[in-house]
């Protein structure tokens, strides 16, 4: 039957999800599936109930899309789609609530606070900074704890930084998500289950020529090297492969999902966030992946279509 991608929507990674959507399109194209975009605005519930695809792939990253809203949609609409289901869609887009839960599973993930703004606008920027910076000492990453891409996202190596940072992240949302930073490679890790089982895809590790792995660096071509297989010993890549699967099996994830890690200096695995709908990208990591692993992008996103209809 016809399948139907998400892509776009309002979020502030509408282009990216624009991008992704398309790729992903061409691939099941090119494996013969129908297929169609659909850009996701405020008719999109009509749109559904009168179309009535065989399959629904949500390509929309960040909120509405990556949080659960859109899948309640199709959820209501009884349709099946690739992916997770909106509750777990909700615990694993929020990053504070993420880390807590893979924690309590043995993941190791960098201590945080997590700070509403209100709390910022009473306490003012002063008492909050050297509180932060007493409790999780500097460097730190400042990120909005909803979003994505790496928008709003700062490292603070200062407490005269700070302030500014924050400013930042809360101008994607009322909650920050502030962590002691940790330095290593940064190493992405695609999961993808199409009814037997969740697998890991080849780790990627992430060498942005900048240094930082920022909005730019993720989607200008050249600006980012992507190693897979990853600059890493055989044991630490299987080491991010089993703290990838059992992050998507600890968060109810579904079908796709990706976790992004840092393996720091001692060889320690930290889980910074996993994405629901991962970017898929000219320069996104999943397809790197799946390209390096032999696999077919068309036939894996057919495999996962026909996952989720069976
Ligand atoms: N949030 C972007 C799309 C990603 O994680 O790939
Ligand atoms: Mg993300």
């Amino acid at each position: 039957g016809r399948v139907v991608v998400l892509a776009g929507g309002l979020s502030h990674e509408r282009d990216v999800s624009l991008r992704s959507g398309r790729r992903v399109a061409e691939a099941l194209r090119g494996a013969g599936t129908e297929t169609e975009v659909l850009d996701v605005d405020s008719r999109l519930l009509e749109r559904l109930a009168a179309d009535r695809p065989a399959c629904v792939v949500p390509m929309l990253h960040g909120e509405t899309g990556e949080d659960g809203a859109v899948r309640e949609v199709l959820e209501l609409l009884d349709l099946p789609y690739v992916g997770a289901a909106p509750v777990a869609c909700r615990t694993a887009f929020d990053k504070p609530t993420a880390k807590a839960v893979v924690a309590r599973a043995g993941v190791h993930t960098p201590a945080s606070v997590c700070l509403p703004h209100e709390t910022f606008r009473e306490l003012g920027a002063g008492k909050v900074m050297s509180a932060i910076v007493d409790r999780l000492g500097l460097p730190l990453m400042v990120k909005p704890a909803r979003s994505g891409s790496a928008l709003g996202c700062s490292v603070v190596r200062s407490p005269a930084d700070l302030p500014h940072a924050m400013v930042d992240a809360f101008a994607y949302g009322a909650l920050t998500l502030v962590e002691r930073f940790v330095a290593g490679t940064e190493v992405a890790v695609g999961v993808v289950d199409d009814g037997s089982g969740p697998r890991a895809l080849s780790p990627v590790s992430i060498h942005p020529d900048g240094g930082v792995y920022d909005y730019t660096a993720r989607y200008t071509a050249g600006s980012t090297e992507f190693r897979v297989p990853a600059t890493l010993s055989e044991e630490l890549a299987a080491e991010c492969a089993r703290v990838a699967v059992l992050v998507h099996e600890t968060l109810g994830l579904r079908d796709l999902s990706r976790s992004d890690l840092i393996v720091d200096a001692d060889g320690v695995v930290w889980f910074l966030e996993a994405n629901v709908a991962p970017g898929f990208t000219e320069t996104s990591t999943v397809p790197l992946a799946v390209q390096a692993d032999g696999l077919d992008l068309g036939r894996l996103c057919a495999s996962l279509v026909a996952g989720a209809t069976a």
